[in-house]
């Protein structure tokens, strides 16, 4: 029987995992708990440290009465009989693999913090993103303590996506738990398949090997990446010859084997997640000496990146070649619509590269200011960051689109035409907004693998 649940790290992915087995489980006491003190005094105050719709609501009505965020660790670590972890786990920037392998450092402090204050057996879930074989290292640190305890580690990866993160944990298409093929390795994945059955039906409730489940994860990103870069790289070609590419992707998804999810042209994939986890998959085949797959799924990042140049060598050719002093409106800065999070997001590249051809960027977003703010510290006098979109548009020879936000499209394009420079230029990142409409209002208008409607 277990009672209480902690979580080690309170980020994107465990503060609304937590919320929501909270709201789900109310005989379990659910604890939060995270080294980073702003970020936890964040989750007990009114204003949530990240913005997912839906959040809010689930957190206020469960905080204080099954869930509690807190930076006592020792405290959490020793009253939890489960231990999910759901620390950072980034690319490395240092020493071997630097810019492909996953950073495990934060993972082996948590792992070392719970030998030093635990004080019974535990079952440690990894929540977090891991390359396939790390439950075998944390297993061995964790079961390296001199206090004669056991931990079970069990492999949980998490899929929810950020924008819809409420709702992907409340109803997921999956919930995966990895075990060991072993009494006691399958009794720990029970346990946690328990915590999940409280409102996951049984069938979606899919259970294997802990190498399995690490490795579905970085597979399921790598997958879902692909798709993003595959219909990218058809947008170029659309571009060429006219095939719209929306048309494109919309006969072929009709294709029950294809399908229609993932195949929107866009300036490419943002998130902490995809690019990351592609390139410690990169990592991982090189390391088990397979080459060849590793330049198949490093090509993905490379055509994210392409796309995100060519965008900008887009618009610099529809500009007669020059945006120097040249006011761009940088609608949208979030890596999609609905979240604050900018963690690699395309519009970082873009603004840099617009800024790099001398361009005066105006910066809006709904819900990403503070962190655009934050990417672009280094440059901060060179950008205008705009609380309203109006204020961004003003005076602008050209817009760029990046991020889907809806209230976009709710924008008066009669008064954004008027207040623009002349021609005036609509680059749509994400073909977003009604484009025939914009080029009866006299916009020249540029889409992604289709054909510019221009007035010229
Ligand atoms: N963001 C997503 O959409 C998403 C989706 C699925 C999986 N993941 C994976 O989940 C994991 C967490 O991602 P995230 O986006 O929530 O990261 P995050 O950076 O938002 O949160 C991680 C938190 O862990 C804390 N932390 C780090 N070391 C700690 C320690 N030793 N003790 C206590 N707290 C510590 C940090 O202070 C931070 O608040 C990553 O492995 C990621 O790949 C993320």
């Amino acid at each position: 029987m277990i009672k209480n649940i902690v979580c080690i790290g309170a980020g994107y992915v465990g503060s609304p995992t937590m919320a929501v087995i909270a709201d789900k489980c109310s005989e379990f006491k659910v604890t939060v708990v995270d080294i980073n003190e702003q970020r936890i005094a964040a989750w007990n105050s009114d204003k949530l440290p990240i913005y997912e719709p839906g959040l809010d609501d689930v957190v206020f009505r469960n905080r204080g009465k099954n869930l509690f965020y807190s930076t006592n660790i020792p405290d959490a670590i020793r009253e939890a009989d489960v231990i999910f972890i759901s620390v950072n786990t980034p690319t490395k920037t240092f020493g071997t693999g630097a810019g492909r392998a996953a950073d495990l450092q934060y993972l082996e402090k948590t792992a070392r913090s719970i030998i030093e204050y635990a004080d019974s057996d535990k079952i440690v879930v990894e929540k977090s993103t891991l390359p396939v074989r790390t439950a075998q290292a944390v297993s061995r640190v964790l079961n390296s303590n001199t206090k004669g305890l056991h931990f079970q580690i069990v492999s949980n990866p998490e899929f929810m996506a950020e924008g819809t993160a409420v709702n992907d944990l409340q109803k997921p298409d999956r919930v995966l738990i990895g075990g060991l093929e072993t009494p006691e390795g399958r009794n720990a994945v029970e346990t946690v398949a328990g915590i999940y059955r409280h409102w996951v039906p049984g069938e979606r409730i899919i259970t294997t090997n802990l190498w399995s489940s690490e490795l579905t994860k970085l597979v399921s990103n790598a997958l879902l990446a692909q798709r993003v870069s595959s219909i990218n790289s058809i947008s170029a070609l659309c571009e060429k010859t006219e095939a719209n590419v929306d048309e494109v992707a919309r006969a072929a998804g009709f294709d029950s084997r294809i399908g229609s999810k993932f195949l929107k042209a866009s300036i490419g994939f943002g998130g902490s997640c995809f690019k990351k986890d592609i390139l410690n998959l990169v990592y991982l085949c090189g390391y088990y000496g397979l080459p060849e797959v590793a330049s198949y799924w490093e090509q993905v990042v490379a055509m994210n990146d392409y796309q995100a140049s060519r965008f900008v060598g887009n618009m610099l050719s529809a500009m007669f070649n020059t945006v120097a002093d040249k006011k761009i409106a940088v609608l949208g800065f979030a890596f999609k619509a609905d979240t604050g999070d900018t963690r690699e997001s395309p519009a970082i590249a873009v603004s840099r590269m617009l800024l790099a051809e001398r361009a005066r960027v105006a910066i809006h977003d709904p819900k990403a200011m503070v962190n655009a703010r934050h990417d672009l510290a280094d440059v901060e006098n060179d950008v205008l960051f705009c609380e309203d979109p109006y204020e961004a548009i003003k005076g602008a020879h050209a817009i760029a689109l990046l991020t889907d936000w809806k209230s976009f499209r709710e924008l008066d394009f009669k008064r954004v035409f008027e207040m623009m420079e002349k021609p005036a230029f609509i680059f749509d990142g994400r073909n977003y907004l009604d484009h025939d409409m914009l080029y009866k209002l006299g916009f020249n208008v540029y889409g992604i693998g289709r054909k510019p409607l221009t007035h010229f």
